[in-house]
This record gives C-alpha cells, structure tokens and sequence, in this order.
C-alpha cells in the first residue's frame, strides 16, 4: 500500500490537467510484484482526455504484465476519489471482482473498497470465452 501510495503521489504532480486542474495519480501492482503508476492527461479536445488510472494500467501493459493485484487512486480531495466508470471497466479487463482498489486523498488512506463493489454484475472476458 505505502509504496503504490507513494507513487500515486508522484505521478499527481506529472498530471496534465490545465482545464481541470484536477490532480490525479494511480498506481497498479502487478503479478509479478511490478508496480506501475499513472497520472490524469488532458487535452484541449475534451473527451481526448486520459483518467490516471488508464494511464497506469497502460505503463503496465507496456511493460508485460496483463493481470492487477492491487490498485491505489489519489486525488486532491476533500471529497474521496473513486475511479470513473470507463476505468472500472478497463481495470476488470485485467482484474477480477476481488481486486483492493484504494481510495486516498492528500492525507492519505480513506476507504478500501473492491472491483466488485464498483462494478457489480460487471461484462468481462469471461463473456467472451476468456480466463
Ligand atoms: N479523473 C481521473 O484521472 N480518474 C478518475 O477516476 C476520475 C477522474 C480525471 C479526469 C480529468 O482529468 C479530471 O480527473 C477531472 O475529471
């Protein structure tokens, strides 16, 4: 937790987000114990925009790993963050039901929820003949 924390951290401060100015950091731990980290990146076309935890989920794949043990978000608060709905989904591509996603804000921890919670009844690869 504290090591993707801390990366998640780091990564707020790489976040382009001159419309929003919405600070976003995330960090995925991989299966083979590798943690990869993200930041929000906007863009002046709108919907253009990149959720960190896409982000993150992209340094991932890019380094070889296609399933996610644990997920930690990180936003400025004061409300906590949670992952929006399109990267709920993109975290069940490589993740199931069970996966700790942790919630933070500037001061740290706030709640720990799963995959589950966020995304009930969720479409994933096993719809498609997948593991
Ligand atoms: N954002 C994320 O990066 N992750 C989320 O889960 C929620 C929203 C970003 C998108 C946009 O850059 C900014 O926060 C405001 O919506």
């Amino acid at each position: 937790m504290d090591e993707l924390l801390h990366l998640a951290r780091r990564m707020m401060l790489c976040a382009h987000v001159p419309y929003s100015k919405f600070h976003v950091g995330a960090a995925v731990r991989a299966e083979d114990g590798t943690i990869h980290g993200g930041c929000n990146i906007e863009n002046a076309a709108y919907p253009q925009g990149l959720c960190a935890e896409a982000s993150a989920i992209a340094a991932m794949v890019a380094a070889g790993q296609k399933r996610i043990l644990e997920c930690l978000v990180v936003g400025p608060g004061p409300e906590v963050i949670t992952p929006c709905g399109g990267c709920r989904q993109k975290l069940r591509e490589f993740a199931g039901d069970e996966l700790p996603v942790h919630l933070c804000g500037p001061d740290g921890l706030h709640r720990t929820v799963t995959l589950g919670q966020l995304l009930p009844m969720s479409f994933g690869p096993h719809h498609l003949g997948k593991p």
